[in-house]
């Protein structure tokens, strides 16, 4: 037997979506009268929302929640412990063999994760990796405080089957919340402090409604949201850029000049083994027409170095295609065989010195693109979103339009948009000298 949890904790890992998620399960256990601690070794539960995209993110769970245990043990206390997200999907009933947790709850389930606590107060596991048809959604509690910068999640799933991906197994079929729920919960963000909204999905642009209407419909009716000043989404399948997301970028001034398209390599025969339904020329075009509406747009991209059979002259592909580009920031990575995805099973293993190697000369080549551009800033005005308080007195942190961090002194409380000149650069933020002093 286990007494019922009073307080707990949610650490969640991987994407943002995975951050919303993280955020509901919040709500949704204070709701049910337990309080949140910042501390993971004071909570009663801990939710451990994890990731399991690359072998790393997996193994980093079982070392949690060893470390939690050897902590609980030291101070006398056994804490109810709970595995959601993606390896909860991935692994089930595994995770109970392995760690002996006391709940796994999979990222379409989450809203039964109170009875599944009750459940387990018994002794025994309880697991629930069913994906309903009934969307989750439905059964969450209304938002209350949010932070300015607030995550919405419209679509889940992904039907693109990449041949190095688990995401399809872990999050199910492309899936799109209906268009009036988006709307409601955006609204309830904004009365809730939210002043720039992220919309989010596996494949955010593949958002479709039952009329037809796509992602850009979502926007325009964000736009006309008063209160909200700000609008992004992602992450983005270069193969759903249509025309009317792209001309959003044109027409809507509250949508962002920032778009993250991962590319994952440059070059075609890559491409095709991986099964990204992209080539690199499609690819470039795309970005030349986004460029052609919104010649400000900052970039971003994801990258895989050592695919399976990825040659010295395939990798160079990818190192010319980034400066074709020139992204404002970007995310790279080591390929990771997955159990059960169809690449796992390809000929071609690229040695482990051989993929340092290229993700070494890939991240100098990201890095001074991403220097660059905070430096081609610098002279620009811009409007800074405050989020956080900086480290010297009087310092705040927010963001650009172009999503970079940005430090500024000013007295503008978070929350609020202050108009700054960019003054100076650093590779990975930018200094901000506040424009207009506002009425107090
Ligand atoms: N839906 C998004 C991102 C999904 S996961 C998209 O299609 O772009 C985020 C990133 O993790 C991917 O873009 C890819 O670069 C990386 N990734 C996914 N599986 C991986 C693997 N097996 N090994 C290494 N990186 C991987
Ligand atoms: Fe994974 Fe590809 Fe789907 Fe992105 S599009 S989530 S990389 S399968
Ligand atoms: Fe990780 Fe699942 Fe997101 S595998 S990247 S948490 S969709």
């Amino acid at each position: 037997m286990k007494t019922d949890p009073k307080t707990f904790h949610v650490k969640s890992f991987g994407c943002q979506m995975n951050v919303y998620d993280g955020d509901r399960m919040a709500e949704l256990m204070a709701a049910q009268g337990l309080t949140a601690t910042d501390d993971v070794n004071a909570a009663d539960l801990v939710v451990l929302n994890t990731c399991h995209i690359r072998e790393k993110a997996t193994e980093k769970v079982y070392s949690d929640i060893g470390r939690i245990r050897k902590h609980a043990k030291a101070d006398g206390r056994s804490p109810m412990i709970a595995v959601a997200g993606c390896v909860a999907q991935a692994e089930g009933e595994e995770i109970v063999r392995r760690a002996k947790v006391d709940v796994v709850v999979g990222p379409q389930a989450y809203h039964n994760l109170p009875q599944l606590v009750r459940r387990a107060t018994d002794g025994s596991a309880a697991i629930d990796t069913d994906m309903p048809a009934e969307s989750k959604f439905g059964a969450l509690p209304a938002r209350r405080r949010v932070a300015p910068g607030a995550f919405l999640t419209v679509q889940e799933g992904c039907d693109k089957f990449c041949t190095y991906c688990v995401v399809p197994y872990t999050r199910g079929a492309e899936v799109s919340r209906p268009f009036a729920a988006i709307v409601d919960e955006a609204r309830a963000l904004v009365d809730a402090g939210a002043r720039e909204i992220t919309l989010l999905g596996q494949n955010v642009n593949g958002w479709r409604d039952a009329q037809g209407r796509g992602l850009e419909a979502l926007i325009h009716a964000l736009d006309r949201i008063e209160g909200l000043a700000r609008i992004r989404y992602t992450t983005s399948h270069p193969n759903d850029m249509t025309e009317g997301l792209i001309d959003a970028h044109a027409q809507v001034e509250k949508l962002m000049p920032f778009l993250h398209l991962p590319v994952q390599a440059g070059s075609n025969r890559v491409l095709k083994a991986m099964n990204r339904s992209h080539d690199r020329d499609s690819y470039l075009q795309l970005i030349d027409r986004i460029r052609a509406v919104r010649p400000d747009i900052a970039l971003s991209g994801d990258f895989i170095v050592g695919f399976p059979g990825e040659t010295e002259a395939e990798f160079e592909e990818t190192l010319g295609l980034v400066d074709a580009v020139g992204y404002a920031q970007a995310f790279s990575f080591k390929y990771s065989a997955r159990p059960g995805t169809p690449a796992a099973g390809m000929a071609g293993e690229i040695a482990p010195e051989v993929m340092d190697e290229r993700l070494q000369r890939l991240q100098a080549a990201l890095n001074r693109d991403q220097a660059a551009f905070n430096a081609a800033t610098a002279g620009r005005r811009c409007t800074v979103l405050i989020e956080r308080r900086g480290k010297l007195a009087g310092q705040m942190l927010g963001k650009s339009p172009w999503l970079q961090s940005v430090h500024v002194m000013t007295d503008a409380p978070i929350g609020s948009l202050v108009d700054v000149e960019i003054v100076s650069a650093g590779p990975n933020s930018v200094a901000g000298v506040e424009l207009v002093q506002r009425a107090a």
